[in-house]
């Protein structure tokens, strides 16, 4: 890591812009230390890392028993994991995963439910062990209680950890609107410490104006933000913004361009696959961590949160063992800071002069 352009201290962070205009956000450890990025050592690089990773989020597989106040820093995604479900599912709870990525549009809750039941009994957890994520679909906004009911049904649960609304924009057959102020008063109702709730609520791909609308008027604040990241999507900025906010993060998509969805008209085959990107690919060899592995950590680096899906067994494998295989180093973490393309895959948000309001004044905004 080499001499940003300028340091400041903002919400908390320490902030470093650099001159190919990255940044990076670092959780503060006391005001009286100057974070001086030439006198920085390793060791205290890795301590803020850690403290960055501390940030509102837990380790991927907290010991049974722990109180999961926070969301596991891995989590396991499940958007088109459509052939054995549940099996995929009971499995990464076997392979150590505790935080599950779910959602009503994604069609397989039935099959998500079951492998979590399968995980539990396979491995002697409880419900509370885990953690389990689903969202409200833009058709269900104003039906919010009616849309938390039919996903527990689906998943076959109790409750939820956290329930996101998934777009801002409401869709229904007589009209799409941004709707989410109204929508978020819906789901304060549906925090309850008891069954047939969701324990926390938050958004997803949400604009940084959004985020404080919802701000303005919440007597519940969200509880985490999840939205596209990855190393040719960084978005650092937004990432202070919603910190500042005590607002955790959580990176869809984190291994970008991999997911074959994205290759034809939302632009991934744009830039070389991530995982096959020279900087990745040496970084991981130096490291002795795959490119999956170098992508994943650096995202974690940051105090974010990540997904990713994985519907192969090796994968999953793989994916978790980012946590304990993987170390970065301070320079690996500017190197791909480097790679930032302003690359927005993920592109469904609304259409028309709705679609010109999503994601406005963020990187690669329609
Ligand atoms: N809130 C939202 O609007 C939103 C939007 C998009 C996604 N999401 C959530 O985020 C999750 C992850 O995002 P994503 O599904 O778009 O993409 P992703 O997790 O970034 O990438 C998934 C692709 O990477 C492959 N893969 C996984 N691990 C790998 C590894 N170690 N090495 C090589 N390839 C690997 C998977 O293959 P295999 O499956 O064949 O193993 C799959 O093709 C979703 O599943 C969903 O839960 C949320």
């Amino acid at each position: 890591m080499r001499d940003p352009a300028k340091s400041e201290t903002r919400h908390g962070y320490v902030m470093s812009k650099y001159q190919n205009g990255s940044v990076i956000a670092f959780r503060e450890i006391s005001q009286s230390i100057e974070i001086d990025r030439n006198l920085m050592s390793s060791a205290i690089f890795f301590l803020l890392v850690g403290l960055a990773i501390a940030q509102g989020t837990l380790p991927a597989t907290p010991p049974k028993g722990t109180a999961l106040t926070d969301i596991p820093i891995l989590g396991l995604g499940t958007w088109q994991i459509s052939t054995n479900t549940a099996e995929a599912v009971s499995d990464a709870i076997v392979q150590g995963y505790r935080h599950i990525d779910a959602a009503y549009i994604y069609g397989n809750q039935g099959g998500v439910g079951q492998g979590i039941t399968d995980g539990l009994r396979k491995t002697g957890l409880k419900r509370e062990d885990l953690w389990i994520t689903g969202k409200l679909w833009s058709t269900r906004h104003g039906q919010e209680e009616y849309g938390l009911k039919e996903t527990l049904n689906q998943l076959g649960l109790e409750y939820l950890d956290l329930f996101l609304i998934h777009w801002p924009v409401g869709n229904s057959t007589t009209r799409t609107t941004y709707d989410y102020i109204q929508t978020w008063k819906g789901m304060e109702k549906l925090v309850k410490p008891t069954g047939g709730g969701t324990r926390y609520i938050g958004l997803a791909n949400f604009s940084p104006s959004q985020v404080d609308d919802i701000m303005k008027i919440a007597t519940i604040k969200p509880k985490v933000h999840q939205f596209e990241l990855h190393p040719y999507l960084q978005q650092s900025s937004f990432i202070l913004t919603n910190h500042a906010h005590n607002i955790s993060i959580t990176a869809y998509s984190p291994l970008g361009n991999t997911n074959p969805v994205y290759s034809g008209s939302q632009g991934g085959s744009r830039q070389p696959k991530i995982l096959s990107h020279t900087t990745i690919t040496s970084i991981a060899k130096e490291r002795g961590c795959t490119p999956a592995q170098v992508v994943l950590a650096w995202n974690m680096a940051r105090g974010v949160s990540v997904i990713p899906k994985a519907a192969k067994a090796e994968h999953r494998k793989e994916n978790i063992e980012t946590v304990t295989k993987c170390k970065l180093e301070g320079g690996d973490v500017e190197k791909i800071g480097k790679l930032d393309a302003k690359l927005r895959l993920s592109i469904l948000c609304g259409t028309g002069d709705l679609r010109a309001e999503c994601f406005r004044g963020l990187d690669a905004s329609p």
